[in-house]
């Protein structure tokens, strides 16, 4: 089977955004939508609605017929009155006068998923008009555009059948008051469709299986990218160019699997300075069984999922070029698969990573930190100004994050910080956990200069320290993506995280810069 690269058709939306000035009952459309609090306080979109539809709304209400609970949505065909739209959809804000920005994204993804299941195919949303605590217009109208995206969001190349959806959300309007209103939304809405098509492509990229988004592929969709976006440069590192880089730690991962290994390297220069560009090095096992040290089989299809740090790279760079972000970048992709074999790393084995340190496989499981280091020492040529590394990397940080916070380690607490801030605008949220020397003890080895696990206790922070060993020449962070980067059960598939955080760095970053 032959899939379509990223720069043919894959990532481009079917759904168009615009900004609009005019009143609710005034503008025509297939569904005009409208928020509504408890336990009866209409937006001031929805009370001329009803004004208009001789009370509609407020009868509705008074019957109980509107859930004005958070996200609850209800859809009123053919409302009375002089009404210009077919439809109307109140979704339920909940009791608060301001809404956290939490509230909103649930807000306007519930919006998104109704008119997308509903026969309407175009939409004008006044949700913008609601108050979020700390939030402006622009951002309001970027995450309207997200949460719309991600309601439309499908993965079908695989099927025969695909059965899209009969009347598919086409077109969205975002209302707001004025015309000096019109530009900020706009420039939310430029930001939201930019990173929406990043998060796209890190969602198809993880939602690929393992046969057919190999190092290989990855490699040649670094290519693809570079096609679309000629400002990028592209290379490929083969393995014979890592045997010469001293790279044994990640090739000892790559050596029980016949797929070759690739090193892949995307450069993007947008800053007019040459200022030292911020480097991020994503995870890419395409697929991990374990290796020797085999995973059990159930739920071990997941595992393609373990790449999806290096499509959140390839998502984060893609997004970058789109907008032709002030900033200089640098993504690094070690991509391999883990698998058994006669000739893979056993238990035991011992290892030469390009640092010079040596390290005893005591699981070959913990392949991730065994390519990153690699990688991490290699971006030191790049004069790093920050490195950011992203990896599903244990298990041990689902268990302690679940899968709503990426997990957050650094060695400089600035960076830190710059970090959790994106994560807490973009929605796209990290919490920190402390990387002590006290737990750097734990990857002690009797035979080399460490192990590659730090036992039972604290996972994620013992993986991290493993990292921190090969990253002293730069300020460095490590999100850990373990819980975060998919869904699993009846909406398995790849999430696109944290590409919305990574951007927003960067925004910060750009912004900073001047
Ligand atoms: N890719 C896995 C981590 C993982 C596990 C991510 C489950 C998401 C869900 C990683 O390569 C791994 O296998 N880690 C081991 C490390 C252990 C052997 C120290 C783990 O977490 O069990
Ligand atoms: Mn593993
Ligand atoms: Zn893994």
């Amino acid at each position: 089977r032959c899939l379509s690269d990223w720069s043919s058709d894959v990532c481009s939306s079917d759904l168009d955004f615009n900004v609009k000035t005019g009143a609710p009952e005034k503008l025509r459309c297939a569904c005009v939508v409208v928020g509504v609090s408890s336990p009866r306080r209409l937006s001031p979109a929805a009370e001329r609605l009803d004004k208009a539809s001789r009370g509609q709304l407020r009868e509705l209400l008074k019957h109980g017929d509107i859930d004005t609970g958070c996200g609850k949505t209800t859809l009123i065909h053919n409302p009375k009155g002089r009404i210009e739209a077919a439809r109307i959809l109140v979704v339920g804000c909940g009791k608060d006068k301001k809404l956290s920005p939490q509230a909103f994204t649930e807000i306007a993804s519930a919006a998104a998923r109704a008119v997308h299941a509903s026969a309407a195919t175009d939409a004008l949303s006044y949700l913008t008009e609601l108050v979020v605590a700390d939030r402006d217009l622009a951002w309001k109208a970027q995450r309207s555009v997200e949460a719309s995206r991600e309601a439309v969001y499908r993965f079908d190349e695989l099927k025969s059948d695909a059965n899209p959806p009969r009347h598919p959300l086409r077109k969205l309007a975002i209302a707001v008051a004025d015309r000096d209103a019109v530009k900020s939304a706009r420039q939310g809405v430029t930001r939201g469709i930019a990173v929406a098509n990043g998060i796209d492509l890190a969602r198809l990229l993880g939602n690929r299986p393992g046969n057919l988004c190999t190092p290989g592929d990855l490699a040649d969709q670094a290519r693809a990218l570079k096609k679309a976006h000629p400002a990028l440069k592209v290379q490929i590192l083969e393995e014979k160019d890592m045997t010469k880089l001293g790279m044994g730690a990640l090739l000892s991962v790559s050596r029980g699997s016949r797929q070759p290994a690739k090193l892949i390297i995307m450069q993007y220069k947008g800053s007019a300075t040459d200022e030292n560009p911020v480097v991020l090095v994503g995870k890419g096992v395409t697929f991990d069984s374990g290796g020797i040290s085999i995973k059990p089989g159930a739920a071990m299809d997941e595992m393609k999922f373990d790449m999806c740090g290096a499509a959140s790279v390839f998502g984060t760079v893609s997004t970058v070029a789109e907008l032709s972000l002030p900033v200089n970048l640098v993504g690094i992709v070690p991509a391999t698969e883990n698998l058994p074999d006669g000739d893979a790393s056993k238990p035991g084995d011992i290892v030469t990573s390009m640092s010079g340190q040596t390290i005893e496989i005591l699981n070959t499981d913990a392949e991730g930190r065994l390519i990153l280091c690699d990688a991490l020492t290699y971006a030191d040529k790049f004069e790093p100004d920050v490195v950011v590394d992203i990896a599903t990397l244990t298990g041990a940080c689902v268990v302690a994050l679940g899968h709503h916070a990426t997990g957050l380690l650094s060695n400089d607490q600035a960076l830190a910080e710059e970090l959790l801030a994106a994560g807490q605008i973009s929605g796209d949220r990290a919490w920190q956990l402390p990387l002590w020397d006290e737990y750097d003890e734990q990857l002690s080895s009797n035979f080399a200069d460490m192990a590659n696990i730090g036992g039972r206790s604290a996972g994620t922070i013992t993986a991290a320290c493993f990292l921190a060993r090969f990253c002293k020449t730069y300020r460095w962070a490590h999100l850990d993506i373990a819980g975060v980067a998919w869904k699993s059960g009846k909406h398995k598939g790849a999430s696109g995280r944290p590409v919305a955080l990574l951007v927003q760095f960067l925004m910060e970053r750009a912004r900073d810069a001047g």
